[in-house]
């Protein structure tokens, strides 16, 4: 194993089972005594406490610096354990668990009393999901307590894919970091309410809402868009942490929306106006788009048929920014299909401007 300490945060990296076994009940430790470990998960990497320990789980809040009003999402091994925290559980949520657990997707019920007020900031439901990754499921097994986790950055800033991300922004406020390589989906996990009554989508992430409705055979009540529970009697409160601004790099960041490839051309313009104001510019484009303009820095994201492989990168290339210290980033706008609306959601949060492109 890898033992490092980061101003003594411990950075475990198991390279073999007895290495992982010895990393796991080191890591367990520090959350039974109420401390905190960053640990990955298939989306982004989590920043864990006892769920039921309503001590452990304000340090989170403390050392994110996270609004006392947004809730964390509970981490579980399995549905039998998701239903001894919440109630009222519909056939259509376990439909969803059978079909996406593990994996990410996160299901709001209402919660059970032994839930603390703190892990939901003061809800009365809970945000509960089974993750995928390996260690994962071993540090809850391991720790046998739920996992209150939020994604392991500093409020505001991009969502960690990998340990260093969370090193960057947590190192020696926190007992230990599980390095378990980079994250698959790299996007947060999709979160869906049922509140309501057709259940609502409250955040889309690794889960499309098109996989969503070819489960379930109904809509969805869409609240990630503007308008979108306006035919509907019942609505849920949409996720606390959604009204935030997110992900922002500290360069001012250009989003440029509209019809492909008609806004290749918006692209260059607002690039090349930046360019001539002497700017150091950041471009992040799709595989398609690579040639279009030359920039002291361009970032390929993917290729605009594949919005899986653009979510993947998207949040290291953001954190990159801000290591390069660029000026200003224009970034192209991709399809919000399938994966492509968790992409668009994340980039409109660290948008500082939406440029749309006009026909
Ligand atoms: O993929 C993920 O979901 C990652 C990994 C670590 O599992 N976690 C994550 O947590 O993204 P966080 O805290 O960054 O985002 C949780 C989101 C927030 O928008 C929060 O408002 C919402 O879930 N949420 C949590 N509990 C809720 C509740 N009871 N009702 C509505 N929204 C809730
Ligand atoms: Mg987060």
């Amino acid at each position: 194993m890898i033992w490092a300490s980061f101003n003594g945060t411990a950075v475990l990296k198991p390279l073999n089972p007895e290495d992982e076994e010895r990393a796991l009940l080191f890591a367990a430790e520090i959350l039974k005594k109420g401390g905190l470990v960053a640990f990955p998960t298939e989306t982004v990497y989590g920043l864990a406490a006892d769920a039921l320990n309503p001590a452990a789980v304000e340090n989170i809040y403390k050392v994110k610096r996270r609004p006392p009003d947004n809730p964390l999402i509970i981490h579980v091994a399995g549905v039998e354990q998701a239903v001894g925290l919440v109630k009222d559980i519909p056939p259509e949520a376990f439909l969803l668990a059978e079909n996406f657990w593990p994996g990410p997707l996160t299901i709001v019920l209402p919660k059970k009393k032994l839930v603390p007020d703190i892990t939901t900031a003061g809800l009365s439901s809970a945000a509960i999901r089974v993750p995928k990754h390996p260690l994962a499921i071993k540090l809850i097994r391991t720790a046998d307590v739920p996992l209150a986790a939020p994604s392991a950055n500093l409020s505001g800033r991009p969502s960690p894919t990998t340990a260093e991300h969370v090193l960057e922004d947590l190192a020696g406020q926190i007992g230990a970091v599980l390095d378990g390589g980079r994250c698959s989906v790299g996007v947060e996990s999709t979160v869906i309410s049922f509140l309501s009554s057709p259940p609502a989508l409250l955040r889309p992430g690794g889960v499309t809402l098109e996989m969503l409705e070819s489960v379930l055979k109904l809509k969805v009540l869409d609240l990630t868009v503007e308008g979108g529970g306006k035919t509907y009697k019942r609505i849920p409160p949409p996720a606390p942490g959604m009204k935030y601004r997110h992900y922002a790099p500290r360069a001012p960041l250009y989003l440029v929306v509209g019809d492909y490839p008609l806004l290749k051309k918006q692209l260059v313009a607002l690039a090349e106006g930046f360019l001539m104001q002497g700017r150091k510019v950041a471009l992040l484009l799709s595989r398609e788009s690579e040639g279009i303009c030359q920039a002291p820095v361009l970032r390929v994201l993917g290729s605009r048929k594949k919005p899986r492989q653009v979510a993947e990168r998207l949040f290291s290339v953001l954190r990159e920014m801000d290591l390069l210290e660029v000026d200003v980033i224009v970034a192209e706008g991709f399809d919000e299909k399938g994966m492509g609306k968790a992409v668009m959601n994340r980039l409109r949060k660290a948008a500082a401007a939406i440029i749309k492109t006009e026909k």
